[in-house]
């Protein structure tokens, strides 16, 4: 297998699942190139995923653990150096990874996001009831004026971003998973990112918040964690990042998932599934993080019946490993929230597993349940195929979700 020509990854994001389907067609681990000629290797398989997960052997840090970069052999033109460059827990490894991770966990464990519950539902009902204006009938992009917002206002507040300078921060953090830029462009993106967020930091030390960008900076200011300047920012990269993207496809793939599929809505309509079932297969079968870069093992490693070699990039396909045949049976690919196995790896697993995950939730559920209750006409304006992927193969999700809120008032003829 290992003498078979590389699967070359689509910038586009396209076709995600036919293209992670035919990875894992060649074997649960396997060769790839990456955009700008770079080879690596992808994880698809659900059990080589969790091992791959669990391998304290697969580093985060291409500092340390990537030669090629160490040696800036990687060249001008490749356009996933943002992933690389970031500095905070999801480049770093052993000891740097627990003290940069231990910084912000505290703030999202479960006890923690239960408070949050009514900051959630606000910002929910208040932006439901914006689209409470629109004429009847007339479609709205749901990602733009519902699942993009909330998640971000949510995760703004608790970084205590100032409303001025959400859109741009925001907008760097979308096109930092956008796949299809050129390297000049995510080069410039990264640069005056950088720059927004370094500001942003400098306000805050100028004027403290109850906020966590203020707890980190307290946290630097008294020596705890060793933090510097570069891991502030980065850590700010990850956390508004991280804090959005995924939250948001996840609700537009489970309303994209209900809208196309009648008796899938019927079976949640009708009490036989519950949101938190639905959701689940949502993350199952339309994993928001789809294709995600990089691991470096750091000596050779066997897994899947291969050889990784040290030192050569690894991205985890956490949208095949759900969709695994091998756990989920010849329909794996098939959205059903009846199905009694969802097991799925979307939130990781391991010393890198998921922060965020009882928030992702809640928001979620929230999200969902309140905009289906509103809403119960809720359609899709456009026909499913008219629909167009994000434009990464890092993340699934479409790039915009065009719905009808309210049927259209019928005119009278006569
Ligand atoms: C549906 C929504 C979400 C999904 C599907 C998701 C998925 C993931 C996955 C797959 C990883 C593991 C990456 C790896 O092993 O390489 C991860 C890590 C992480 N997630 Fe989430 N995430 C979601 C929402 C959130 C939210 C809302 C937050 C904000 C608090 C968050 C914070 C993080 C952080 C900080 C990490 C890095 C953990 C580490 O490196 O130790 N995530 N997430």
């Amino acid at each position: 297998m290992e003498d078979r020509c590389p699967v070359v990854l689509d910038p586009t994001g396209d076709d995600i699942h036919g293209e992670l389907g035919r990875i894992r067609a060649q074997g649960p681990v396997t060769r790839v190139e990456l955009p700008g000629g770079v080879l690596a290797w992808s994880i698809t398989g659900y059990e080589s995923v969790r091992e791959a997960l669990s391998d304290r052997r697969f580093s985060k840090d291409p500092r340390k653990h990537w030669p090629a970069y160490a040696a800036d052999e990687l060249g001008p033109e490749f356009p996933l150096i943002s992933w690389v460059e970031m500095d905070n827990m999801t480049t770093a490894h052993g000891s740097d990874h627990s003290r940069l991770r231990r910084l912000v966990s505290q703030a999202f464990t479960p006890r923690r996001v239960e408070a949050m519950r009514p900051r959630v539902v606000e910002v929910t009902k208040q932006l439901l009831h914006e689209l409470e204006k629109t004429p009847p009938g007339e479609a709205v992009d749901l990602k733009a004026r519902f699942a993009h917002p909330l998640p971000a206002q949510v995760i703004c507040d608790l970084f205590g971003v100032p409303e001025e300078a959400r859109p741009r921060i925001l907008r760097g953090l979308e096109l930092d998973v956008d796949t299809t830029l050129t390297p000049e462009e995510a080069a410039a993106n990264v640069e005056q990112w950088q720059r927004d967020i370094q500001e942003f930091v400098e306000a805050k030390r100028r004027s403290p918040g109850d906020d966590l960008t203020s707890g980190l900076i307290d946290a630097q200011e008294a020596g705890h964690g060793r933090l510097t300047d570069s891991e502030i920012v980065g850590t700010l990269n990850l956390m508004l990042g991280v804090g959005t993207e995924p939250v948001q496809n996840l609700i537009c793939n489970t309303v994209r998932a209900l809208l196309t599929d009648a008796e899938q809505l019927a079976h949640l309509r009708e009490g036989r599934v519950s949101w938190a079932e639905v959701m689940e297969e949502t993350l199952r079968a339309e994993a928001p993080v789809a294709h995600l870069p990089f691991r470096f093992p750091v000596e050779d490693v066997e897994i899947g019946g291969v050889t990784i070699p040290r030192g050569e990039p690894v991205l985890i396909g956490f949208a095949a490993a759900g969709r695994d045949p091998a756990v989920h049976g010849e329909d794996a690919d098939r959205f059903d929230a009846l199905r009694a196995d969802k097991e799925h790896l979307s939130f990781g697993y391991g010393v890198y597993r998921c922060i965020g995950t009882s928030l992702a939730r809640l928001e979620a559920e929230t999200a969902l349940s309140e905009l289906f209750a509103r809403f119960p006409d809720l359609s899709l304006a456009v026909s499913p195929d008219e629909l167009r992927p994000q434009g990464t193969f890092i993340m699934n999700g479409n790039d915009a979700l065009p719905v009808r809120l309210t049927a259209a008032v019928a005119t009278s003829v006569g």
